[in-house]
């Protein structure tokens, strides 16, 4: 018959079902009795997290293995283990959750890009700071994430649609930049009203049925607010880092520390806060207009504990002739020289 010290030499290489840990890491066989005469062992297990299907299948691969190593019964008892060993190992397990999402390929950094309401600028500076990560050398992905009022493709000026191998998407690529938006799935630019439990459903589409290949950062331009999209991307990307837009107007910061409170409460980081519409110089005398106000940014950087990546004045991309982007700065436009400094220093923070 088993021993207790043969039962925990049995089950410690199994593994914790959610911490991606075997027993023997995570102390998971806290004990064993054995009764002889009736061949019966019972066994306490604690696991990341109890009373679910994982557990029921675990339970079965446990009965399973003492069973075949001569036990009759098996009683089993579940716990959950102590927040310490669940927070050790947390990362680990985000991470394969992380990787089974993009289906495989390499982990890109995940960084969304939040404000606190619309027309701040939000989707602007999700597409141009792409383009200066790409300009860095990044290999750069979008998810334009904002389900009612995507525009990431006007203004990228995307006018095809993504193609469809086997059963994946391939996203549009403009100016080496992969591009996802529920804008490619709308007929006729016609509105679509969205359940709370599609909206969560198209997100996990964007990254299982596309076909991102190996990227170094994948950008998700989320609806403003703190809504559902925003909670289920900070359930499903576990480690994205936060960028939060807002105007430089005290009441525009005020709403956009909401966004934020919500990421630092989920455990994410916010890289900093990019201040856009920060004024309006005069190309006559060159004077600055605080139009929007002034010290919006600063203040909401200072309640979020981070700091104000880069301040964006108004100003339009240059006109071009032969390139339709209406929202894409150039390298040499002061605004794209702006953008390169914030997306230093965001690579700076993500790969450090
Ligand atoms: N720095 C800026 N200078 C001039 N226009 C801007 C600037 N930032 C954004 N805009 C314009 O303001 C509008 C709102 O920006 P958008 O990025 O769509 O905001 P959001 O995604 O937050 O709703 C757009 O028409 C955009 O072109
Ligand atoms: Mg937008």
């Amino acid at each position: 018959m088993l021993t207790q010290e043969e039962v925990v030499e049995l089950l410690n290489p199994v593994k914790d079902p959610f911490l991606h840990r075997t027993f023997e890491e995570t102390g998971g066989v806290k004990s064993v009795t054995i009764k002889e005469e009736k061949k019966h062992v019972s066994v306490k297990v604690a696991i990341g997290k109890t009373n679910t299907a994982e557990q029921m299948q675990l339970q079965q691969e446990i009965v399973g293995i003492l069973k075949k190593n001569g036990a009759t019964t098996v009683g089993l008892r579940f716990e959950q283990l102590s927040d310490e060993v669940i927070q050790k190992y947390q990362p680990a397990a985000d991470q394969d959750k992380e990787e089974t999402l993009m289906g495989g390929a390499k982990q890109p950094h995940f960084i969304t890009v939040a404000s606190g309401k619309g027309g701040v600028g939000k989707s602007t500076v999700t597409v141009n700071l792409a383009m200066a990560l790409m300009r860095l050398g990044k290999k750069v992905g979008i998810i334009d994430a904002d389900i009612y009022g995507f525009s990431v493709p006007d203004m990228m000026g995307i006018e095809n649609r993504p193609a469809v191998r086997g059963e994946k998407i391939i996203p549009v690529e403009r100016f080496g930049v992969k591009v996802i938006s529920m804008g490619f799935f709308v007929e006729d630019n016609s509105p679509i009203i969205w359940r709370g439990p599609m909206l969560g459903k198209m997100l996990n589409s964007f990254f299982k049925e596309v076909e991102w290949g190996d990227l170094d950062y994948l950008l998700l331009d989320l609806p403003p607010g703190t809504g559902d999209i925003a909670m289920d991307v900070h359930e499903l990307l576990p480690t994205s880092k936060e960028v939060i837009v807002t105007t430089p107007h005290p009441t525009a910061a005020f709403v956009a520390a909401r966004a934020g409170q919500m990421a630092l409460k989920t455990n994410h980081e916010i890289l900093g806060v990019v201040e856009n519409m920060a004024y309006f110089e005069s190309k006559k005398t060159g004077e600055k207009e605080y139009v929007f106000g002034q010290g919006g940014g600063e203040k909401l950087a200072e309640v979020l504990k981070t700091k104000v990546l880069g301040q964006l004045p108004l100003q339009q991309p240059y006109e071009e002739e032969d390139v339709f982007a209406p929202s894409v700065y150039q390298q040499d436009h002061p605004l794209g020289k702006e953008y390169h400094k914030i997306a230093s220093k965001v690579v700076a923070k993500m790969e450090e």
